[in-house]
């Protein structure tokens, strides 16, 4: 492994540390079995390829891992297809015990400083619509919630549902022109593990009469974002 960085937060020092052995891929598979599974989890040649292509990062506290960083910087056929100048942010995950430390982010920092070391223009990521901590840290960073498909992975309407993500990483970005004028909708989701199918159908339906997705905001007090939309006035 190649140290990368040191962060230093409340609960004490961590390393992010590139990954390369197959020891250390193994036990990030079994962090990703335990966190991500339920969902989506990734095989483990899929997982090792990543790591050869250098876009595996490990989070450490005294040698143990906290958590992990997958970065998919070209094609892993037949499972992963990509454009030349895009990068796929695979999974980011802390184990419960080490969130809110800002790690997410300093891993995300890594993945995109990796990624522009690759020549790659975009990043792209897909995420549950009920990942409310996964959504937010991503729009902070600059991502734009773009699309939401039902079959993302496939046809199960509970797993394979996602909104797709994307970061364009122009150095300079376009100016915003002027806002013209739109209409707006909003609906709220539960945020957690389970799919809230009501929401999702929301979703689908205002993504498919032309809607994007403006903002995703937690609710105070309550385990629930709101997700506002908008679209141009006809
Ligand atoms: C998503 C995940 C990686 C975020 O990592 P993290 O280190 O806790 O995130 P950060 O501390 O960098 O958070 C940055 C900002 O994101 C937002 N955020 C993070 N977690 C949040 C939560 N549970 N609820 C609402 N907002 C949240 C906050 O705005 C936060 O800033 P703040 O703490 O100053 O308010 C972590 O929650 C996780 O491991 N989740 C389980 C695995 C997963 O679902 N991964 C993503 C799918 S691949």
């Amino acid at each position: 492994m190649v140290m990368v960085k040191k962060i230093l937060t409340s609960r004490g020092e961590f390393l992010l540390e590139r990954v390369f052995h197959e020891k250390e891929i193994q036990q990030i598979k079994e962090l990703d079995d335990a966190l991500l599974a339920p969902h989506q989890g990734i095989s483990y040649e899929v997982l090792r390829a990543i790591a050869l292509q250098g876009g595996l990062i490990a989070c450490k506290k005294r040698e143990k891992l906290a958590g992990a960083g997958m970065l998919v910087l070209e094609s892993i056929p037949p499972r992963i297809f990509l454009e030349k100048t895009t990068a796929l942010l695979y999974g980011t995950m802390l184990m419960p015990d080490y969130r809110r430390l800002k790690l997410g982010s300093a891993m995300g920092r890594e993945q995109e400083k990796t990624a522009l070391e690759h020549n790659k223009t975009r990043l792209l990521l897909s995420v549950r619509p009920e990942n409310m901590a996964s959504i937010i840290m991503r729009l902070q960073s600059g991502f734009d919630i773009v699309d939401y498909r039902m079959d993302y992975f496939g046809n199960d309407p509970v797993r394979d549902a996602r909104f797709i993500m994307e970061k364009k990483l122009n150095k300079n970005p376009l100016k915003r022109k002027l806002p013209k004028p739109e209409n707006t909708q909003t609906t709220e989701i539960m945020a957690g593990e389970k799919p809230d199918f009501k929401a999702r159908e929301k979703i689908a339906r205002l993504f498919s009469n032309g809607f994007l997705v403006k903002a995703y905001l937690k609710v105070p007090g309550q385990k629930k974002a709101r997700i506002i939309f908008s679209r141009q006035a006809d």
